[in-house]
């Protein structure tokens, strides 16, 4: 069966070190233990989607060690397809250091290794299946030219979440239908400062030429669609956040569910708003995403 959703991106072994509050510059910090888990933004969206019934097939690539076939392992229990997942022979598996601490803070640093070696050419090995998505989902945890390569050759609806921040080409976000940003990726891609008030992150949100529709992840502020010179608020659910990893991703799997199930852009922001706060109620990145269930007992905004 063809995948609905197809999330071209990068997976990566996470390790996260709980500390009561993160470090500054220069700064030594304890930490109050550590754990590892399967990560990685496209990979963490593939499982999210698949997690909340989707049809999903993953494109990217892992080293030849044992991070990567830990993380085939996590797409496989998903139910997430891997035919196009490949496996380099220099590089190892990516890997992100995190750090959360107790207000459900966190930083988080990536080192790519194989996501970087996700060629343009690997994507249009994998066109197939690219043209018969329904939706496709991006990130920039690799290479740009391989990002504007899929977008290109995608049959159906483009989200683009922007993370981690950097500036793009209008002949990319030409080709993208849904971006997704949070504050700072916004901050970025319009060369402004971090916008305060959801006021400003709509101006801002509006002044971005190419995609239809762009949707701010706030937060605690919930998350804000703006189309068509329009912006509708969508508040936040309450929860108390344990660890934030992966929320972003949740939401972005949250916008493609609602899509392929015909939902319309509002209701969309309104689903994911709930499979991002879900995604916070438990440690880690992967086993941390929520299951439709999971995401239904929690309040709609
Ligand atoms: O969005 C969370 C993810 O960012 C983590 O799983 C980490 O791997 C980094 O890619």
């Amino acid at each position: 069966m063809a995948a609905e959703i197809v999330v071209v991106g990068s997976l990566n072994l996470d390790t996260t070190v709980r500390v009561a509050r993160l470090p500054q510059p220069g700064e030594s910090v304890l930490g109050q233990g550590h754990f590892s888990d399967t990560g990685g933004k496209g990979a963490n969206q593939a499982v999210a989607a698949a997690r909340l019934g989707g049809t999903v097939a993953m494109i990217g690539k892992v080293g030849a060690d044992a991070a990567g076939a830990r993380l085939l392992q996590s797409l496989r229990e998903a139910g997430v397809s891997i035919d196009a997942v490949g496996k380099s022979a220099e590089a190892a598996t990516g890997l992100a250091l995190i750090t959360v601490d107790e207000r459900g803070e966190n930083m988080i640093v990536v080192s790519p290794g194989a996501n970087a070696a996700l060629l343009p050419s690997d994507v249009r090995d994998a066109a197939g299946i690219l043209e018969a998505a329904t939706v496709t989902l991006l990130q920039l945890e690799i290479r740009t030219d391989t990002v504007a390569e899929a977008a290109a050759l995608s049959g159906g609806t483009v989200i683009l979440n922007p993370a981690p921040a950097r500036a793009l080409e209008t002949r990319v976000l030409a080709r993208v239908d849904v971006l997704i940003p949070n504050r700072t990726e916004l901050a970025v891609l319009t060369g402004s400062p971090e916008p305060r008030t959801v006021e400003d992150a709509a101006r801002l949100a509006s002044t971005i030429e190419g995609p239809r529709a762009v949707i701010v992840t706030l937060g605690a502020d919930g998350a804000l669609l703006v189309e068509g010179g329009e912006a509708v608020h969508v508040p936040a659910v309450p929860v108390e956040p344990i660890d934030p990893t992966g929320a972003g991703d949740a939401f972005c799997a949250g916008v493609a569910d609602a899509l392929v199930r015909g939902s319309t852009r509002e209701e969309a922001v309104r689903w994911a708003v709930r499979c991002g706060a879900a995604a916070t109620l438990r440690w880690g990145a992967q086993a941390a995403l929520p299951t439709r269930e999971d995401v239904e007992r929690l309040a709609a905004p």
